[in-house]
């Protein structure tokens, strides 16, 4: 007898637009582990993602980030995952198609205002808005590519993104 794979949730998107934490409370109603992608690559690397860019360069973050990302999707218990902005980008972008993937949108004036600075987030040195708006154009057609759905986030508070999501998921089942 053959079991079903793990339907996971995983949620794309660009830097900023609240992964982690709408990701931590659709895992609360979901009753399912939630997994912070990039929390989970420090974990293995024992190391902060500046350190990883700074020792490894991108190019190794990638590789340790796609490589996670399969480990963490063969698990065999239905999971959120939080992953990062960059993943579309990945060797690893292909796995999304067998989970719900879903794209949080923004546009880059809302991601500007959330990311701040940039702090601990090695891609944004420099003008933020200009390294923002360059992503999202190279990104777009990635997401979309491998999202089941997408929710805009503009002016709109955590709570309301995790009701449309979980509105939008009964309605994908
Ligand atoms: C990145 C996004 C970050 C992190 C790394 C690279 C990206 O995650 O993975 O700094 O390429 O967009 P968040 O999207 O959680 O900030």
């Amino acid at each position: 007898m053959t079991t079903a794979a793990p339907r996971h949730l995983v949620l794309i998107g660009m830097m900023g637009v609240g992964k982690s934490t709408v990701g931590k409370k659709l895992a609360t109603k979901l009753s399912c582990p939630f997994i912070d992608l990039d929390a989970e690559i420090e974990s293995r690397a024992g190391k902060s993602i500046p350190q990883i860019f700074s020792s490894e360069g991108e190019s190794g973050f990638r590789h340790l980030e796609a490589e996670t990302l399969l480990q963490v999707l063969d698990q065999p218990d239905s999971l959120v995952v939080a992953t990062g902005g960059g993943i579309v980008e990945g060797e690893s972008v292909n796995a999304l198609h067998a989970a719900t993937c879903v794209w949080l949108t923004a546009t880059v004036e809302t991601l500007v205002k959330r990311v701040g600075s940039g702090e601990g987030r090695p891609l944004l040195t420099g003008n933020v808005e200009e390294i923002l708006g360059e992503l999202l154009e190279r990104r777009s057609a990635k997401y979309g590519e491998a999202a089941t759905f997408t929710v805009a986030v503009d002016g709109k508070s955590v709570p309301m993104v995790v009701r449309e999501v979980m509105s939008k998921l009964e309605k994908s089942c």
